[in-house]
């Protein structure tokens, strides 16, 4: 038996697009940035939907371009004293979280995630208080203060295997904050799942009779898709993953194209892994509709080279992330716990 209980969402306060820098512009910040590299000792972890030409740096620099897991994963690895972490701030976060002697810079702190803002942690809390029979298992889009609070954190790479892990260990589980995600991994384990009610402004955006259409325009084409989208989305498509499983899936099917729900950042490393294929964006209602992303995370798209560039450059107050010494060893139990789950799954 599963549930899944309405919350009323938060209005998300949308961040203002970075300025377009001409390409002189864009070239004199590329070799800034590289240098400041060097100079600080640091390297740039950044996430699949970020820009490509931020993407192509971390690539060019020797950081890594990943999905939220590897990221973590990375980040917690590498050598450098100082980490720049191109993505949103629960990114920033896992990374101070599981390396605190590093610092760790972000191109903006006002980088969010929808996911994170409509599950604030001490209604969260509450809740948990209110079924303490139920293992707490938190996606990684979340605070620090909510990780601190859960059993386990879990990213959609492997949000299918701990569930049936925790499931045949017969425990039953509150799942939070994706409501598409939870219900995915729900249909997939037969868990019993008891799910916030949060969603990604990104994924919820797709169009189900648009895709459907776009599927008979493109009959060859395979669909993928994120396991944060509605579950009509879902219901047509080939192959259902993280961004790392989608690209990987893009690249092993048959089809000579591919239509994709996710954000369109991916598409750097995916035609990358797939250059003589042709990728589609999925519907969305389009930019000048009533679309707010138009298939691209608003606050992924503040990550600028400029703002990296300033980062580094040593204006501490305004791009560190900080989390408390206390919060910090709470949160670290349940991202230790995941990072140990995905190693044995290898
Ligand atoms: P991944 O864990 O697949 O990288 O997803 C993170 C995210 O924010 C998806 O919207
Ligand atoms: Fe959060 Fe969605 Fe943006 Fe990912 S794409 S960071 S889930 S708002």
């Amino acid at each position: 038996m599963s549930e899944f209980i309405d919350f009323d969402q938060s209005v998300y306060p949308f961040p203002v697009k970075p300025a377009l820098l001409s390409s002189d512009k864009k070239a004199f910040y590329r070799e800034r940035i590289k240098s400041l590299l060097i100079e600080k000792n640091a390297v740039i972890v950044a996430h699949y939907y970020t820009d490509s030409e931020i993407q192509a740096l971390a690539e060019e620099t020797g950081g890594c371009v990943a999905d939220s897991l590897e990221m973590a994963r990375f980040g917690a690895r590498h050598p450098a004293s100082t980490l720049l972490v191109a993505g949103v701030r629960f990114m920033g976060e896992t990374a101070k979280i599981l390396s605190p002697e590093k610092n760790v810079l972000m191109p903006t702190l006002d980088a969010q995630c929808s996911l994170d803002i409509g599950c604030p942690e001490e209604e969260f809390s509450r809740f948990c208080d209110e079924h303490p029979d139920r293992t707490v298992v938190v996606y990684a889009n979340t605070s620090a203060a909510v990780k601190a609070r859960a059993d386990w954190v879990v990213t959609s790479s492997i949000a299918v295997e701990l569930i049936e892990h925790l499931d045949s260990l017969g425990e039953k589980i509150i799942w939070a904050p994706d409501r598409h995600l939870g219900r995915y991994v729900q249909k997939q384990t037969g868990a019993d799942i008891l799910c916030w009610q949060g969603a990604c402004i990104v994924h919820d955006e797709f169009k189900t009779q648009s895709l459907e259409k776009m599927k008979a325009l493109y009959p060859e084409a395979a669909v993928l898709v994120h396991p944060e989208s509605p579950q009509a989305i879902v219901d047509l498509a080939d192959a259902v993953g993280s961004t790392s499983q989608l690209i990987k899936a893009a690249q092993t099917l048959p089809n000579p194209s591919m239509i994709v729900a996710t954000d369109k950042g991916i598409f750097y490393k995916m035609q990358q892994a797939c250059p003589e294929k042709s990728l589609y964006i999925a519907p969305t209602a389009g930019e000048g509709a009533t679309c707010r992303t138009c298939a691209h995370c608003p606050w992924m798209a503040m990550n600028g080279l400029q703002a990296i560039a300033e980062a580094l450059e040593g204006n501490a107050e305004h791009h560190q992330i900080h989390v408390s010494e206390q919060l910090r060893k709470k949160a670290l139990l349940p991202l230790n716990k995941m990072l140990d789950f995905a190693e044995s799954l290898k």
